[in-house]
């Protein structure tokens, strides 16, 4: 018996970001996206426990981290701990979302996890449980289990879907090196001492997902992180620069960069701005959302 299950990469439509909490932690008004880059995580029966990834062949395969701490693992644990269960199973991850690269791959594969081996394992945990331990393993976990568009709040772990009945077409371009997201965080505090408790609000990207108009969109995306990403890693704005000159309605980085995205007219748009993209960049990928949060795709 084996069992695979789907989880999307995501895109931030808006990233508000505060002055940090507390905890360290940035207060978050955020819309997400969950588009078609998707991660395939297999679960089999097996007496231990064992992790292997494979990539494409544009990625590094030894910048996914399968050894140590990884979050695959503390996904397992945690479920199992739940439980009471033991944590046996032979996993392996097809990666196609971007490393490091603020498309929150890493939070599919531990989403994934969770769905494919709570059904292995025969668990039956709650939708409420399984959303309370996503949000333990990272703040994007529990929005790849929702997928579709959604508003996050709190550290992004509070998610709420929103309405988003259009399709939007978008390119993606993965850098090379990933960039550490604390990093980026710190980055941000040091370019904003000043940021307000209260991240800015997401009201012109909720209007423009109900106009179904890219133009509209395209002028509301908006993210906090951007000027951070970009101090870190200045290369980039030559990219949006290329990417925008090259026919999208706007570039933008994704989450924490330093994957950059375009948003395009339609499908036709999309595949042209990819063709004038690729004509410097080695990987550049079609995709669109919203789609469907981490689910069963094959079992038996
Ligand atoms: O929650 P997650 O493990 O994905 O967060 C990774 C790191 O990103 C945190 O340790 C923190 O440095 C930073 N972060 C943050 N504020 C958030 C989300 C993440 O400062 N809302």
């Amino acid at each position: 018996m084996s069992l695979t299950v789907r989880a999307p990469a995501k895109i931030n439509l808006h990233l508000g970001v505060g002055a940090p909490r507390e905890d360290g932690f940035h207060p978050l008004v955020t819309v997400y996206q969950a588009v078609g880059l998707c991660d395939d995580l297999t679960v089999t029966p097996s007496p231990g426990w064992t992790l292997g990834v494979t990539v494409p062949e544009w990625m590094d395969v030894d910048a996914v981290p399968v050894t140590g701490d990884n979050i695959v693992d503390r996904a397992a644990q945690l479920l199992a701990r739940h439980h009471g269960a033991s944590q046996e199973a032979a996993v392996s991850i097809a990666k196609s979302i971007p490393v490091a690269g603020g498309m929150a791959g890493g939070s599919a594969d531990a989403a994934a996890a969770l769905v494919a081996l709570d059904r292995l394992w025969g668990l039956g945990t709650s939708d409420e449980d399984l959303l309370a331990i996503a949000a333990e393993l990272g703040s994007d976990v529990p929005f790849a289990l929702v997928g579709g568009t959604a508003l996050g709040t709190g550290r992004g772990e509070l998610v709420e879907s929103v309405p988003d009945t259009a399709t939007w077409w978008w390119v993606v371009v993965p850098s090379e090196r990933g960039l550490s997201t604390p990093e980026v965080y710190r980055r941000f505090d040091q370019l904003a001492p000043d940021a307000a408790p209260e991240p800015a609000g997401a009201e012109a990207v909720l209007l423009a997902l109900s106009t179904g108009d890219p133009g509209v969109l395209a002028a509301a995306l908006h993210n906090d992180l951007e000027p951070a990403a970009l101090d870190l890693r200045p290369d980039l704005a030559d990219v949006l620069e290329l990417g925008e000159r090259s026919g999208a309605l706007r570039g933008l980085v994704s989450g924490s960069g330093p994957t950059c995205l375009f948003l395009a007219e339609d499908a036709d748009a999309s595949r042209e701005v990819a063709g004038r993209l690729s004509e410097q960049h080695d990987v550049v990928l079609v995709t669109n959302g919203p789609v469907a949060g981490a689910h069963v795709v094959t079992y038996g």
